[in-house]
């Protein structure tokens, strides 16, 4: 395999590769985006595969957002992982259990923080992470790439136009906070998530994501699109299949990603 095919348009091609237990990771000085790299033709296709970089030039959010960090002071890095052996109604956990990974993580490092359903870290009403969940396909295998934003050392100022506002771990927890150590044991965490998906299915995983879900029990407002009226409702946890529950004084019902904006009330 040629680990040092030029890619697009990405200046800076020095990279470095480490193992961590039975992950490779592809360590870069500048991306324009790991997610995109993975999603290149030529982009090394194998199970466990890790591709960090100190800095992206144009990293990517949910929604045709920017993802915005700085050079040596964040993790941005995205993980490439083998679908075959999950179900096709469970590939879209793959990002639930992300989350899940790093809320495991930080409540290792006692930093106090919910999942913000679907994607999302917040501490202290702020975003300390952010993921985003794309497929890619090579020799009729289907991967997915997991791309992960943390604001580890980094001051949230800098990112002023992300909603609802960023936190990053040091101004929770202020030290200097190591980036290798914290993408190694995200990596296991995620790893023993990943074991429990495929060997235990999604119960028990949606159940724990449901009792750290921001806003669980509480009444949020939920706008179907930015155009649709405002509605009240009260968040319940998230079903098996990963879908936000919820109920008015009507009915209980289910909510697909993609089709809500939040304004906190609590
Ligand atoms: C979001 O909150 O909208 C998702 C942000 C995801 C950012 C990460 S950083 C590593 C990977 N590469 C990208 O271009 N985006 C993801």
């Amino acid at each position: 395999m040629d680990w040092t095919t030029q890619h697009g348009d990405n200046t800076d091609m020095d990279q470095k590769i480490s193992l961590f237990d039975d992950w490779t990771i592809l360590n870069f000085d500048s991306l324009e985006s790991t997610n995109d790299y993975l999603k290149q033709n030529d982009a090394p296709k194998i199970d466990k595969l890790v591709v960090d970089t100190k800095i992206q030039t144009k990293g990517r959010g949910r929604r045709g957002r920017t993802w915005i960090s700085q050079e040596g002071d964040d993790l941005t890095f995205s993980l490439l992982m083998n679908l075959g052996e999950l179900p096709n109604d469970h590939w879209s956990l793959s990002s639930l259990v992300a989350g899940l990974a790093l809320s495991d993580f930080l409540n290792s490092q006692n930093i106090t923080h919910h999942i913000k359903w679907p994607n999302d870290i917040e501490a202290e009403g702020r975003k300390l992470c952010g993921i985003l969940c794309e497929t890619t396909k090579k020799d009729d295998k289907f991967f997915v790439i997991i791309g992960i934003g943390m604001n580890v050392n980094s001051q949230a100022k800098l990112y002023q136009t992300i909603e609802p506002g960023a936190i990053s771990l040091a101004e929770i927890n202020t030290k200097q906070w190591n980036t290798e150590n914290i993408l190694h044991g995200f990596l296991e965490y995620f790893d023993a998530r990943w074991q429990e998906l495929h060997h235990q299915g999604p119960v028990a995983i949606c159940k724990t994501i449901s009792n750290r879900l921001l806003g669980k029990g509480k009444q949020i407002e939920w706008q179907l699109s930015p155009e649709s009226p405002a509605k009240l409702i009260t968040l319940d946890g998230i079903s098996e299949s990963g879908l936000l529950l919820a109920h008015d004084e009507n009915e209980s019902f289910e909510i697909q990603s993609g089709e809500i904006t939040w304004r906190h009330l609590f």
